[in-house]
């Protein structure tokens, strides 16, 4: 799993590159946050190689997982090329959105890519997980409702609660979910994995 993450990362970067030469930090839908990784030489970070690590071993191929507000679907796009059939990713930014369905084509990913609002979904999931999902529209109220319009009986969201939509509202986040600590020793953060009551 390293060795295919290291390699996914190095074509990730290619894509990145080039993309910034053609069409520059905004209109490649990079803006700072992916500017700063690709110049810091990672587009792919730890967390989701031990995010999606830890996906492998608890979850069917078969499982139908969200990764909402997926920014270029990184994490996304590499569930689906180490074996989940039913990735989708949303995201509502329209340049990110083509940066992640650009790098679907270059990584030959099945991960759906959607341009859409994540909190606007009608299917039903196994798994939503999100990293870093930093959004001033988002509130409390509306994660709570969507999660439990959206996932499936015995579903899970897996997050970050120390960068979920800018630490707004996160005792409340946590208070009403069942709550699985996730530990990756490896990482600065702990994850949880969350149930809804
Ligand atoms: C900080 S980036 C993180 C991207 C990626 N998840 C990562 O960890 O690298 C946050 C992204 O979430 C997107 N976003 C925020 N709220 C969203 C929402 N409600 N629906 C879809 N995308 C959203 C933003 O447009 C932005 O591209």
């Amino acid at each position: 799993m390293r060795e295919l993450f290291e390699l996914i990362n190095k074509i990730v970067l290619g894509y990145f590159k080039t993309r910034y030469n053609d069409l520059g930090k905004n209109q490649s839908g990079m803006y700072n946050y992916y500017h700063e990784l690709m110049s810091n030489g990672n587009i792919l970070r730890e967390e989701d190689y031990y995010i999606a690590c830890y996906i492998k071993e608890n979850y069917d191929a078969e499982d139908v997982i969200h990764e909402m507000a997926c920014g270029a679907a990184q994490l996304g796009h590499l569930l689906s090329l180490i074996g989940f059939k039913n990735v989708i990713a949303t995201e509502m930014d329209k340049k990110r959105y083509k940066l992640a369905a650009g790098l679907g084509k270059i990584l030959s990913s099945d991960c759906i890519i959607k341009n859409e609002n994540s909190f606007n979904q009608d299917t039903t999931y196994d798994l939503v997980v999100t990293n870093n999902a930093v959004s001033s529209t988002t509130t409390f109220a509306d994660a709570k409702e969507y999660f439990q319009k959206v996932l499936k009986s015995g579903g899970n969201i897996i997050i970050n609660p120390n960068i979920f939509d800018g630490n707004m509202n996160r005792e409340l986040l946590l208070d009403n979910f069942t709550k699985i600590e996730i530990g990756f020793t490896e990482l600065e953060y702990d994850y949880v994995k969350l149930e809804v009551l």
